[in-house]
């Protein structure tokens, strides 16, 4: 079994009968949900999932796992979400799978979050992982420009040749600085840009991370 699949499934057995789960993106948070499906099946657990993405959304009806929206629950119990980077006082890079702005908003409501990770996703200072921004389409150029004036190489997001459109139908701008020494600061001051709808930067959001490393799960806490 992969480290990611391993903390995926020490969370899946976090989930508590009864509870609003909000359910991340990517590829460990796949693991998650099949083990989290096997455990409805086995056990009659029974809960209701908010997902942070068509993806997601697509995984969860195929595996039977009810979902809900904001619109029935505007409270999350429980989330579990994957990351790009983890550093050591838990900020979070996110975004590789181009979900962030779903994910923020699930991720963040959640009473608990927790981020499920192998110990590659472990460094000392975020940044080497291009961090992706998402923007309005309408004037990108100019966006782009704003967001190379802060300091960073930028480059539009393509999938298969096409602009990579996220799920709010906006376009993904990544971003490589040299190094992320203070997430809170970076993240606030793109935010404050023209064109910006959010940031990777998962800041003063995580409760919790499990990471595997070579079989040997460790937590992360707070
Ligand atoms: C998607 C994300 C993912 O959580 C992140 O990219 C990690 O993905 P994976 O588990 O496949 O490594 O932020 O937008």
């Amino acid at each position: 079994m992969s480290d990611k699949q391993h903390a995926a499934e020490k969370a899946a057995e976090k989930v508590k009968d009864g509870m609003v789960l909000g359910i991340g993106s990517g590829s460990t948070v796949n693991y998650m949900l099949k083990k989290l499906a096997k455990r409805m099946e086995e056990e009659g657990l029974q809960i209701k999932g908010i997902p942070s993405s068509k993806k997601t959304e697509k995984l969860a009806n195929e595996l039977g796992i009810p979902l809900t929206t904001f619109a029935e629950n505007s409270k999350i119990d429980l989330a579990i979400d994957g990351a790009d980077e983890i550093d050591e006082h838990l900020q979070l890079s996110k975004g590789g799978g181009g979900s962030l702005v779903r994910e923020k908003m699930v991720d963040s409501i959640a009473d608990y979050f927790i981020v499920i990770a192998g110990e590659d996703k472990l460094v000392k200072s975020l940044g080497e992982f291009p961090l992706p921004v998402e923007v309005v389409p309408f004037g990108w150029e100019l966006t782009e420009k704003r967001l190379a004036n802060l300091g960073c190489q930028t480059a539009l997001r393509y999938q298969e040749d096409e602009r990579f459109i996220s799920d709010n139908g906006n376009y993904i701008i990544d971003c490589q600085f040299e190094i992320i020494d203070d997430p809170e600061k970076l993240h606030s001051e793109i935010k404050s840009l023209l064109g910006v709808v959010e940031t990777g930067l998962f800041v003063n959001i995580a409760d919790e991370v499990i990471i595997s490393e070579n079989g040997q799960l460790r937590s992360l806490k707070k």
